[in-house]
């Protein structure tokens, strides 16, 4: 029932901003690309995501079927469970002809409302769903992809998000922050709205090399963002700092 209220028909929505009427869809996705160096974790272990999520840094998670296979649970639990934690970005991934991922993106979308991304993979399918879901109303991130020919395809198919695969390319000895710093290049030169979620990301370093080649979100396991805290130097000088801090208590005290 609560479902509803979460899914009302975002496109039929408008409102005057200085005389002007502008969608309400629109609006909200304007708002959400202002956000910066958006941090997402590509995961369906909802322990680690209630843990993470506590930072108060986290804006999003994307899930895949080999991830949800890892987690032993019906997707759609998963999913409720990570909405229920408040989180308003999460990918949920479509498979099947471009008719069955319009029909289950659609669906998933109505239970689960704005939070729902719809994941599809970069083939032809996966564009025409990209393309109607799009349509909709409804958010899309095209994943599996290798090549900015690719990437130019899913932004002409409307795709709010497009994944570049940054591990798996350096595993075939392709420089994968090369392809996101292209498709990010060519967004920004052909003024494309779609943004570069680089995934795939196996250490701290590709993460931040992400953002410096002009990924607009990160996602990445959990072990990585814990990493992202690290510092040695940190860790000696607040060693430091503690033993100081004892000192003064001891001197005064
Ligand atoms: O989001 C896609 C990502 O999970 C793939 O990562 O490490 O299996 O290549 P990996």
């Amino acid at each position: 029932m609560a479902e509803s209220v979460d899914a009302p028909d975002l496109k039929s929505v408008d409102f005057k901003v200085v005389g002007v009427q502008v969608s309400l869809l629109a609006f909200l996705y304007k708002l959400t690309s202002i956000l910066k160096m958006k941090i997402f974790l590509d995961t369906a272990d909802t322990e680690l995501i209630q843990k993470y999520n506590e930072t108060g840094l986290i804006d999003g998670i994307t899930t895949n079927p080999t991830l949800i296979m890892k987690s032993g649970r019906d997707p759609e639990d998963v999913y409720q469970e990570i909405k229920d934690m408040g989180i308003r970005d999460i990918s949920m991934e479509v498979v099947g002809s471009a008719d069955e991922m319009i029909e289950e993106g659609v669906r998933l979308f109505e239970k689960f409302g704005f939070c729902s991304t719809i994941k599809v993979p970069m083939t032809r399918d996966g564009l025409m769903a990209c393309s109607k879901l799009t349509d909709e109303g409804i958010r899309v991130n095209v994943t599996l992809i290798f090549a900015a020919a690719q990437a130019i395809l899913a932004a002409r198919a409307g795709a709010y998000y497009v994944s570049p695969f940054v591990g798996r390319l350096d595993d075939q000895s392709v420089a994968g922050l090369e392809v996101v710093r292209s498709i990010s290049e060519l967004y920004r030169i052909q003024g494309a709205p779609t943004q570069v979620l680089s995934a795939s990301i196996r250490s701290v370093q590709r993460a931040v090399r992400s953002w410096y080649n002009g990924a607009n979100v990160v996602t990445m396991p959990p072990s990585v963002f814990e990493q992202m805290y690290d510092h040695i130097l940190t860790d000696k000088g607040l060693e430091i700092f503690d033993r100081d801090c004892e000192t003064i208590k001891s001197n005064i005290g």
